[in-house]
This record gives structure tokens, C-alpha cells and sequence, in this order.
């Protein structure tokens, strides 16, 4: 059986071309299962697997759970405002005692960059990183170009804006390595002070005036300010970021060409995407979202297969 390079999915970084291309086409048939009257197979029927949610999460807890059920895996789920990590324990302890309970894999979210990293050196689990911190969030970037892999067929040569926060981004960042392997260009729009200093340095084109991104992409991402996550003020207003960065229906009615809007959610609507742009036809943010559970099954079901890599 073809199998992944890594024990562990803890960033795109890390992972290559073959990789992906694994991933896309183990999703593929997933997403057949998935659509059937009966969307379950017993592919992880004897696997043990912990999500573990140091941070809050709608969408990647959620798919998560459902891909493990699809896959006929164990689940079990924990979350840190309900357990005793509020009395003092640490992640090791913590994770070591539920791995006791003989779990195989760990899904984890934590807000500290490089979490699951330090977790891979110390556990024999399986772990997939569900976003740390400022840092990488892989799954998200991976069911963003299986989208567009799936409505495109491919991604060479394609022109991929990332617009928003990029400066918190973890999506950003995972999009930038997931869109450059795939063969796209990348372009990352924001303003000056939401944009890393040396994000150039990763091959990416940028802009700040939102305008002349969107003429320039055949796809935009749009990110949330994530202001759970700034401790000073980057911009004056919500108001104002949305009056400069906050893309409307008539903005995109002026291009002279389609483009696709993409956004990883929860989104704030009316700040950085109006409803008509999000409820449009130009947006495949649901796609996304149903895309997202295939492909978080075909990494899990990859993952199972590779014990020592
Ligand atoms: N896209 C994403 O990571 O959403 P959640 O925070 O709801 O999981």
C-alpha cells in the first residue's frame, strides 16, 4: 500500500508532493463513501483516536469527530475548559494519561506554536496537528486546495490570493506551503501592519490595495482579523479594515473576469466578506466545509498505516 512519508502530520512544511497527491486521491474515494446511503467504512475499526482541544473550534473539531466515525474508529473527545488542565496538569501529563487508556491517534489544537511538535517527540501516538497557534493549521490548507483541485482539476499556474490577517494566520501560512507545492502562485494582501515583515522571503507576491489583488487572482482566500489573538491595536476600526479590505458583490461585479472566493470561517460577515459574497455563487466556503471531512479521513486512514516512518 502507498503510504506517507511521515509518522506524524504536523505541518505542509513537512510533507511532499507525493504526499498530497496521496492525500487527494484517498479523499477522492471518501468523498464517494461519504455520498452513499451508507457513509461508513470499517477502515479504522480497531483504532483508538483522542481529540484533544486546548482551543475553541467549531468546523475542524466537528469534521474531525465525523471523519473518525465515517472510518468506524473509537472516538473520544476533550476539551481543556472541562478538564483538570484548569487544576494544573500539563499537556505531557495530560495527553500521557489519556494515551494510558491505549489510544492510537491524537487530533490536538493548542494556541502555543509548536505544540504538537513537542508532543510527536515524547508520545508513540500518531498526531495530527488541528491548528497551533499562529503557526500551521494542515488539514485546513489541504481540503482548501482539494477544493480547488476538485471544481479545477489542477492548481499549476493558478493565481491564489490570500487576503486578510495574514500576520496571525496559521491557514495563511499552511496555504502558502500547500499552494506553492501544488504549482499556484501566491499573493498575500493585507494591510501593512496584518503582514509579516519577511513573508516575501517564502516566495509569495505583495499587495496591499485589495482592488488590485482581486484583479490579479483567478481565487481569493479571505481571512478573519483574529483579534483573539492581538494584543495591540493593528488598525483603528472594524469599520475602517472593513471600508479599505472587506470585498463586496459590486467590487466583484467590476472585474472583468470570474473569481472564486474561498474562506476557512467563522467568518465576520460584513468585515472582511459581505453576504453577497459569501451566499454567492462566486464562493465555495460549504464546499470547503463538506470537503473538509473527506479529506480529514483520508490523512487519518494514511496516518494509521504508518507506524515508524
Ligand atoms: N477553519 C477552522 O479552523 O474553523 P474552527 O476554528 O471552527 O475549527
Amino acid at each position: 500500500m502507498s503510504q506517507l512519508s511521515q509518522k506524524h502530520l504536523l505541518g505542509i512544511k513537512d510533507i511532499t508532493r507525493k504526499d498530497i497527491d496521496l492525500i487527494f486521491k484517498t479523499a477522492r474515494s471518501f468523498k464517494d463513501v461519504i455520498n452513499r446511503p451508507i457513509k461508513k467504512v470499517p477502515s479504522l475499526r480497531d483504532i483508538t483516536i483522542a481529540n484533544i482541544f486546548f482551543e475553541n473550534s467549531t468546523r475542524t473539531r466537528l469534521s474531525f469527530e465525523l471523519a473518525e466515525k465515517r472510518l468506524s474508529a473509537d472516538v473520544v473527545n476533550f476539551s481543556s475548559s472541562s478538564s483538570s488542565v484548569k487544576k494544573g496538569e500539563t499537556l505531557l501529563d495530560t495527553v500521557n494519561n489519556i494515551l494510558a487508556m491505549k489510544v492510537d491517534m491524537v487530533v490536538m489544537r493548542h494556541s502555543s506554536p509548536g505544540a504538537p511538535h513537542f508532543l510527536s517527540r515524547h508520545i508513540k501516538a500518531n498526531i495530527v496537528n488541528a491548528g497551533d497557534g499562529t503557526h500551521e493549521h494542515p488539514t485546513q490548507a489541504l481540503l482548501d486546495t482539494f477544493s480547488l483541485h476538485d471544481k479545477f482539476g489542477s492548481l499549476e499556474g493558478m493565481k491564489v490570493a490570500i487576503i486578510g490577517d495574514i500576520l496571525h494566520s496559521r491557514v495563511a501560512i499552511s496555504n502558502i506551503f500547500a499552494l506553492q507545492k501544488l504549482g499556484a502562485e501566491v499573493m498575500v494582501c493585507g494591510p501593512n501592519t496584518l503582514l509579516p515583515k519577511h513573508i516575501a522571503e517564502l516566495g509569495v507576491k505583495v499587495e496591499l490595495d485589495v482592488m488590485r489583488a482581486l484583479k490579479w487572482c483567478d481565487v481569493a482566500n479571505v481571512l478573519r482579523i483574529q483579534l483573539e489573538r492581538q494584543q495591540i491595536k493593528y488598525f483603528p476600526t472594524l469599520r475602517e479594515y472593513s471600508l479599505y479590505y472587506g470585498i463586496n458583490k459590486k467590487m466583484l461585479e467590476s472585474l472583468d473576469k470570474e473569481i472564486t472566493i474561498m474562506h476557512p470561517g467563522p467568518i465576520n460577515r460584513g468585515v472582511e466578506l459581505n453576504s453577497d459574497v459569501a451566499d454567492s455563487d462566486h464562493s465555495i466556503i460549504l464546499e470547503q466545509v463538506e470537503n473538509g471531512v473527506a479529506v480529514r479521513m483520508a490523512v487519518l486512514y494514511l496516518l494509521a498505516g504508518v507506524q515508524d516512518a
